[in-house]
């Protein structure tokens, strides 16, 4: 069985005094929900402020990039060697890492391969934009991204990662994939393109989430969806109602 889970993606919000605040507030209220994988990302500098705060907790922490070198010339990038110890998740190859920080198929498949063999998990992010949707372009454009993160990586490490199909259109605009959409994509691509590289054993394992204005008030239809393993979430993990709920509706429909 693939245990779902909620990964809460902070982006640039919240300093490190906030995000400490949140997480001691957050921890003891998800604490029931022990079916569901909790997962909260903060931005780099907070991480060992939320780091200490969930220390005793079940509560995962994530970064939200990586660069793939151990060290180097990369102003302004963090390298695995740092997170390692600090995180257990990574998320890679987000839409707005891809618009304004330059990932590519290729730097993403770089850092793939980076986190693995730091012991990170990678969430790796996929989705199309509007115009590629409109296009009737999506099918092969989110099977060609999974096929570039996975470029090289044998069946034992790509069941160490976990993917996000996130359709641009979708994050932040509150316009959200309905969730059969989304499974018939996570399914019916992402799934059977990895099932294409690993095999139905090993695609059936992997978990895939869904992000993209995900809400209290969508999370139980994803949740229901044959093949969504949960979500990446945005917006309504800045908020610790928000949050608890959806780890509390997943818990619930996943029973
Ligand atoms: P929203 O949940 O705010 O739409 O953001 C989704 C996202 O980008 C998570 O990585």
């Amino acid at each position: 069985m693939r245990i779902p889970i909620i990964a809460g993606n902070w982006k640039m919000y919240k300093t490190p005094a906030e995000a400490e605040a949140f997480v001691r507030e957050l921890a003891p209220k998800l604490a029931p929900y022990t079916n569901v994988e909790r997962v909260v990302c903060p931005p780099y500098l907070a991480i060992p402020a939320v780091r200490s705060a969930l220390q005793g907790t079940a509560i995962k922490v994530g970064a939200q990039d990586v660069h793939w070198e151990n060290e180097g010339a990369y102003t302004g990038r963090v390298s695995p060697l740092m997170l390692k110890g600090w995180v257990e998740y990574v998320i890679i190859g987000h839409s707005e890492c891809r618009r304004d920080l330059g990932d590519t198929d290729e730097t993403v498949n770089k850092k793939v391969k980076a986190a693995l063999a730091h012991g990170l998990t990678p969430i790796i992010a996929c989705g199309e934009s509007l115009q590629q949707n409109e296009a009737g372009e999506t099918r092969a454009f989110v099977s060609q991204q999974i096929r570039g993160a996975y470029a090289g990586l044998s069946a034992e490490q790509a069941l160490k990662t976990v993917v996000a199909y996130e359709p641009i259109w979708a994050i932040g605009t509150g316009r959200n994939a309905t969730a059969t959409q989304a499974n018939d994509i996570i399914g019916g691509v992402v799934r059977r393109t990895l099932a294409d590289l690993y095999g139905n054993e090993v695609a059936r394992q992997i978990r895939i989430q869904y992000g993209g204005s995900v809400k209290p008030d969508n999370m139980a239809e994803y949740i229901a969806q044959s093949d969504i393993d949960g979500a990446l979430v945005g917006g309504a993990s800045l908020k610790v109602d928000s949050f608890v709920e959806l780890v509390r509706i997943t818990a619930e429909t996943v029973k």
